[in-house]
């Protein structure tokens, strides 16, 4: 075997050796990715009320520098770059098509803007600390494993500026036992992409990781609830 090959081999088998955590990323980028052109349809369906009261309870105000993870198709970040229209606004998703999508729409819908989305992975975010008056984050943390949240929030930490504000929509938890059964078995079949429902264990793992809980209102829309919490960094 040529020398750089076997370097390569041998680092190959250290890397498996050294485990990362588990996660399944590559799937849920892939899953995305395929379904990027009909997304929009179930965001307008079951998102579209909760992101509304998200963007109220955040107080976004023109000028600010605004940050979106895991932007979807794109249905947030619009209201987003419209409500902070001489501001500086970034998306980003860790589906390329998805990233893709939002950002052709923006420029062509606010060609005069300053936003951009790229396609990037929420566990890295490629920002200097407190690079960000307010970050948004909706319907993403059913789709990481435990070590993937507290990879992604303490990077949201570091991003966001001190009281600066954080809004993360979560899906409700208890509300029916009919949508939670529901949400359980859609899980079990594709778990890229209907994650696993979040419970008190989101609160916990906030709190650890630097932020608290400002509001916490449960919205719905047809029959799927959505919890908008207003969290600020400590
Ligand atoms: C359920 S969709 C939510 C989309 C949008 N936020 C909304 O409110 O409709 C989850 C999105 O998270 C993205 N995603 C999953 N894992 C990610 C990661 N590690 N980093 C960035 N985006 C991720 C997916 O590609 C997908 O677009």
């Amino acid at each position: 075997m040529p020398p750089l090959l076997k370097s390569l081999d041998t680092d190959l088998v250290a890397l498996n050796r050294d485990r990362l955590p588990q996660t399944i990323a590559a799937k849920t980028r892939r899953f995305y990715d395929v379904i990027s052109t009909i997304y929009p349809l179930s965001s307008y369906i079951f998102h579209a009320r909760a992101h509304k009261v998200a963007l109220e309870m955040a107080g976004v105000r023109d000028g600010m520098q605004v940050l979106e993870i895991a932007t979807g198709s794109g249905e947030m970040f619009r209201k987003l770059v419209k409500a902070n229209g001489s501001g500086k606004t970034y998306g980003i998703d860790i589906s390329p098509r998805m990233a893709a999508r939002t950002h052709k729409q923006v420029r062509q819908d606010f060609p005069k803007a300053k936003a951009h989305c790229h396609a990037v992975d929420a566990r890295y975010l490629p920002f200097r600390p407190n690079s960000f008056d307010a970050v948004f984050c909706c319907y993403l943390l059913e789709l990481l494993s435990r070590d993937d949240i507290i990879l992604m929030l303490s990077e949201v930490h570091r991003v966001l500026r001190r009281n600066g504000s954080f809004s993360l929509i979560l899906i409700g938890s208890n509300e029916s036992a009919f949508f939670n059964g529901l949400y359980e078995v859609a899980g079990s079949i594709i778990p890229a992409f209907w994650g696993r429902q979040m419970q008190a264990e989101g609160a916990e793992i906030l709190r650890a990781a630097g932020f608290h809980i400002q509001h916490e209102v449960l919205v719905k829309q047809s029959g799927y609830s959505s919890r908008v919490l207003q969290i600020v960094k400590d």
